[in-house]
């Protein structure tokens, strides 16, 4: 098992073992020329949303393989938000003879040396959901992203917002006519954390709602530094928060955490808005913990992501794939509040 070097625990652990039950390092699948080999190495397989979207990508291994024939094997890598560490997975994957590779970069700006390593031996790469600047996928032209229209996910944050402040005056605590907000955001210099505070707040102010920022904090897309931050912020400005703005669903359930943990009564709670939609976030607006939130569609990037990797894998045609300067795939975002919740709970069955 010296492939998983950074230990896998549960949660991906049976999805890995189911892969290497099927052969990843089977020698005799190299020969078969029906069968493929993809590698994955994510920044963090513990991150909630990423997790789910390799679950789905697994998922979708199975119905790949009888559309087309090809036996499909995969390998996939967590790099434990260690740069150096990805490195060295990419460079085994190519050693194992991986025929594409799926690259969701720890550090955003620092592509280089995969790309070089996956040059040097003519391997494709596709990059996800971590966006590396345009001119570094101008590189080499067998370079792709897989990714959504981060904007779009901010747009969508700050209308389902206004929405709510111009429909529901209790919302406006102090009765001010101001929307008091504050910001946990998601790690400093990945593209969706910027863009998302960004449009969501822009969104609000074209909506003709008067803001106030009260303060912010860096919460790495993470539940419990959230939750710190968010406490932090309770205790400086207590009631005046009125709105809360998370960079994703896992950061503002730890603004729900922190209101908890302060036994803070929910009609005293401000109105909290999430992004992507993961089991966990969908739950939280099902029972209006948070006012809505905002689909990552983690099954169309998985999908997306599958059919390009096959594409490349076996020197198919791209033409079908729609990708936006031949080198760009970006699936849409949707707003989901309460009533459309269930939908989006069985979105894998639509
Ligand atoms: C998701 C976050 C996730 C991050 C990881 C974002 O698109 O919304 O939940 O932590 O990607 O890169």
């Amino acid at each position: 098992m010296r492939r998983i070097k950074t230990g896998v625990k549960r949660g991906m652990a049976w999805c890995l073992i189911a892969m290497m039950l099927s052969g990843c390092q089977n020698k005799d699948a190299l020969q078969d020329p029906k069968s493929i080999r993809i590698g994955v190495t994510v920044y963090d397989q513990y991150d909630t949303f990423i997790s789910q979207l390799i679950t789905c990508f697994s998922a979708d291994l199975s119905a790949k393989e009888k559309e087309t024939g090809t036996v499909i094997h995969i390998e996939v890598y967590n790099a434990a938000d260690s740069q150096t560490t990805q490195n060295s997975q990419v460079e085994e994957m190519l050693e194992n003879g991986c025929d594409v590779i799926c690259v969701n970069l720890v550090d955003r700006t620092d592509p280089t040396t995969i790309i070089d390593l996956a040059e040097k031996q003519n391997i494709p790469l596709i990059f996800f959901n971590r966006e590396l600047v345009e001119e570094d996928l101008e590189r080499w032209n067998r370079l792709y992203y897989v990714g959504a229209k981060a904007f779009e996910s901010g747009v969508m944050q700050g209308e389902i917002a206004a929405e709510i402040f111009q429909s529901d005056p209790s919302v406006d605590k102090n009765q001010d006519g101001i929307f008091q907000y504050v910001v946990l955001e998601g790690e400093a210099g990945h593209q969706d954390a910027i863009v998302r505070t960004e449009y969501a707040v822009s969104t609000l102010v074209e909506q003709q709602v008067l803001v106030e920022k009260l303060g912010y904090g860096i919460a790495n897309w993470n539940r419990a530094q959230a939750q710190t931050k968010m406490t932090q912020m309770l205790d400086q400005h207590g009631k005046e928060i009125e709105l809360v703005l998370a960079n994703n669903d896992d950061m503002a359930l730890g603004a729900v955490d922190a209101l908890k943990a302060l036994q803070i009564p929910r009609e005293d709670w401000p109105v909290i808005m999430g992004i992507d939609g993961t089991d966990v976030g969908l739950e939280a607006v099902a029972n209006k913990e948070l006012a809505g939130t905002v689909y990552n569609d983690k099954e169309g990037q998985a999908l997306a992501m599958l059919n390009l990797a096959y594409q490349l894998a076996t020197g198919g045609e791209l033409s079908d794939l729609a990708l936006e300067d031949e080198k760009y795939i970006r699936l849409p975002y949707a707003k989901v509040e309460s009533e459309d919740v269930e939908r989006y709970q069985n979105r894998e069955k639509l």
